[in-house]
């Protein structure tokens, strides 16, 4: 029998890193892209050590026409898309946010997912079983101050992720969302956020800590999984407690 296929946007770095990591223990042959000309090294090994395959492309999710150029060489039919790959932009209220940052954060978190989902669905597997994971935010779900564009865009992946579900759930693609809170990965870390925010952040949230990108990247697994085969449309919030407030 054939092996399953993953496509994984933004795999060098955190979320998408672990996501790749969690596809090939499970023994998905990874297909991952990223801005970078190569993939991680260090992910690389580790996928070689379990003995599965990564298939790395340099692509801008943001780039349309990079996007259907990869889709277009791509010569496999998949089973599972996970649009990863986003950016959090600058901390800063709205009547002074850059117009250029503001653009940015929607063409790589709107319009990348857009594009992504756009090329990729022709190459989704429509006998039943296939999956499309979006990764959101609890930004997606609830406001979060002096990130208007971020907010904005995460709130447009759980309105893609809902539309998407009612147009391919007759085709039995399964379409559905992670919604992370605060996850130590290197996208917080290059926030420069202040540390009485930080702290702040993690005690207002009930179990006092961020996440980890595994406790993620296994929700995204679950919902790519045939355990979730009834579950579609639906936004997963894996955030410590933080929305339950
Ligand atoms: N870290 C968090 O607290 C958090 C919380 C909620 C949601 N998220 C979401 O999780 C996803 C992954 O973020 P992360 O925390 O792992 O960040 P990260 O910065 O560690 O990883 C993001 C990866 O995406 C890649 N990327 C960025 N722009 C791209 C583009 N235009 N084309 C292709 N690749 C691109 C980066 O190079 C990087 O490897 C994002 O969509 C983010 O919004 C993160």
């Amino acid at each position: 029998m054939s092996k399953k296929k993953v496509v994984i946007s933004g795999i060098n770095s955190g979320i998408g890193y672990a996501t790749a990591l969690i596809f090939a223990k499970e023994g998905y042959v990874v297909y991952g892209l990223d801005l970078a000309s190569e993939v991680n090294p260090s992910l690389a090994l580790k996928i070689k050590t379990l003995g599965s395959v990564l298939n790395y492309a340099s692509c801008d999710v943001s780039d349309n026409e990079q996007v259907a150029a990869y889709f277009g060489s791509l010569n496999i039919e998949i089973n599972v898309l996970v649009n990863n790959a986003g950016i959090l932009g600058p901390r800063i209220k709205t009547e002074e946010y850059p117009k250029d940052a503001f653009d940015s954060i929607i063409d790589v978190n709107v319009k990348g997912v857009f594009y992504m989902t756009k090329h990729g669905l022709p190459h989704l597997n429509k006998q039943g079983g296939s999956s499309i994971v979006n990764v959101a935010s609890v930004a997606g779900l609830i406001g979060m101050s002096k990130h208007i564009a971020y907010s904005a865009s995460k709130h447009a992946v759980v309105g893609m992720t809902k539309t998407l579900a009612l147009e391919y759930a007759k085709v039995g693609i399964r379409v559905n969302a992670v919604c992370p809170g605060f996850t130590d990965t290197s996208m917080v870390e290059n926030a420069q956020l202040e540390i009485d925010y930080i702290n702040g952040l993690k005690y207002s949230t009930p179990l006092k800590r961020f996440g980890e990108a595994e406790e993620i990247a296994a929700g995204i697994f679950y919902l790519a999984s045939s355990n979730a085969s009834f579950i579609t449309g639906q936004c997963l919030t894996i955030d410590g407690g933080l929305t339950a407030q």
